[in-house]
């Protein structure tokens, strides 16, 4: 008898998300609950963008615009780029996936750094592709290691730049270099999901400008700074070849119409953005001087997000903090056995997290 499912799904370990909020209030009967595992928005949704998406309500009866003219023409501008520069994705992951499909032979090789954002490698055995992975230096990207990684059958390199689950950045003339010693048949993936809390850090790359270079994708998403997880969307932005092969492997209605006006909303809601980067760096302040008090490590984030060594199996500590009502990120299924990651909430919230995290380390 022929196998039915293909043997590159069934050896994949499938992706654990967290429980809704809802699930775990019933369960441990607590009133309240901070979700600090996901690296969401705590300001919630743009206020224009919920407006916009309010307005639109109606028209859900008809498809959305397959070309998602609108929102790709609104980016264009914000980024003094051509709009066939442009994709749009049932969020950034659908960007990832679509890369893996469009330029992917099955048993080719991807290589990303381990840990890194598991989408990458998730989406690639899902292709059939297979994954290398080159280890973090001391939590930064290894891109020397990443370089001699490269042999005949790599086709493309994911970087995510902030590093997801650490925080950590390439530089800029790190970066440049790697770019330019890379031959241009091999796709460098760059995902900037957190780029939005990096654009004050001077040695930040600026990526716009590798958009002249034949084999790299920019990808972004409106699910961290922008509040509109929820919703799914992403965007890729490269070179006009790349873009036209990976709408061909794209479903004609891939986004949502409510996140197409969402997402065209939220570029214009300025003020919810700056709210959203000084609430989180004044949070990472705040956060980084109580972990010093208590002795603890942490890798400093140009995220929205804080990679915490809490000195103990990650998973009980998870559950420790999880009966106070606080959900964080368990790091074990990384292989960061003493590691939890915090998202950076409100000022409220941050005071909680640090005060139940006082409570667990005292055992109490
Ligand atoms: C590095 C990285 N890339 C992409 C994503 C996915 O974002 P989206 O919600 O746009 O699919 C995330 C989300 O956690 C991320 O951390």
């Amino acid at each position: 008898m022929r196998k039915l499912v293909r043997d590159n799904i069934n050896s994949i370990k499938p992706y654990e998300p967290g429980k809704p909020i809802d699930e775990i209030k019933r369960e441990l009967g607590l009133p309240e609950i901070i979700k600090l595992a996901s690296n969401e928005n705590p300001l919630g949704v743009s206020p224009l963008a919920l407006k916009a998406m309010k307005e639109s309500l109606a028209e859900v009866y008809r498809y959305p615009d397959s070309n998602n003219y609108r929102l790709r023409k609104k980016i264009a501008q914000r980024f003094n780029v051509d709009m066939d520069n442009i994709i749009i994705g049932n969020g950034s992951n659908e960007i990832i996936e679509l890369v893996i499909k469009t330029f992917l032979y099955e048993h080719e090789q991807v290589i990303t750094s381990s840990p890194d954002f598991l989408i990458f490698k998730l989406a690639t055995l899902q292709e059939a592709g297979k994954v290398i992975e080159v280890p973090l230096d001391n939590f930064y990207c290894d891109l020397d290691k990443i370089y001699e990684a490269i042999n005949e059958k790599t086709k493309i390199i994911f970087l995510s730049n902030p590093n997801n689950p650490v925080g950590t950045y390439i530089e800029k003339d790190k970066l440049n270099s790697f770019i330019d010693r890379v031959t241009e048949d091999i796709i460098i993936f760059l995902d900037e999901a957190y780029c939005e809390f990096a654009r004050n850090i001077a040695e930040y790359p600026k990526s716009l400008k590798y958009l002249s270079k034949p084999n790299v994708i920019i990808c972004r998403t409106f699910s961290k700074a922008y509040g509109l997880s929820g919703l799914r969307l992403g965007y890729g932005i490269a070179n006009k070849d790349i873009i036209q092969g990976m709408n061909k492997a794209r479903q004609p209605f891939n986004v949502n119409m409510l996140a197409q006006v969402a997402g065209e909303a939220a570029l214009d809601d300025k003020n919810f953005l700056d709210r959203t980067i000084e609430i989180t760096e004044a949070g990472k302040i705040y956060i980084y001087n109580e972990l010093n008090e208590l002795e603890l490590d942490y890798v400093p984030s140009a995220t929205n997000f804080i990679l915490i060594n809490v000195k103990q199996n990650a998973n009980e500590f998870f559950k420790r903090l999880l009966k106070k009502g606080i959900i964080v990120r368990s790091m074990i299924s990384y292989k960061l056995n003493n590691w939890i990651r915090v998202t950076v909430g409100t000022e409220e919230e941050n005071k909680k997290f640090i005060e139940s995290l006082k409570k667990v380390i005292k055992g109490d």
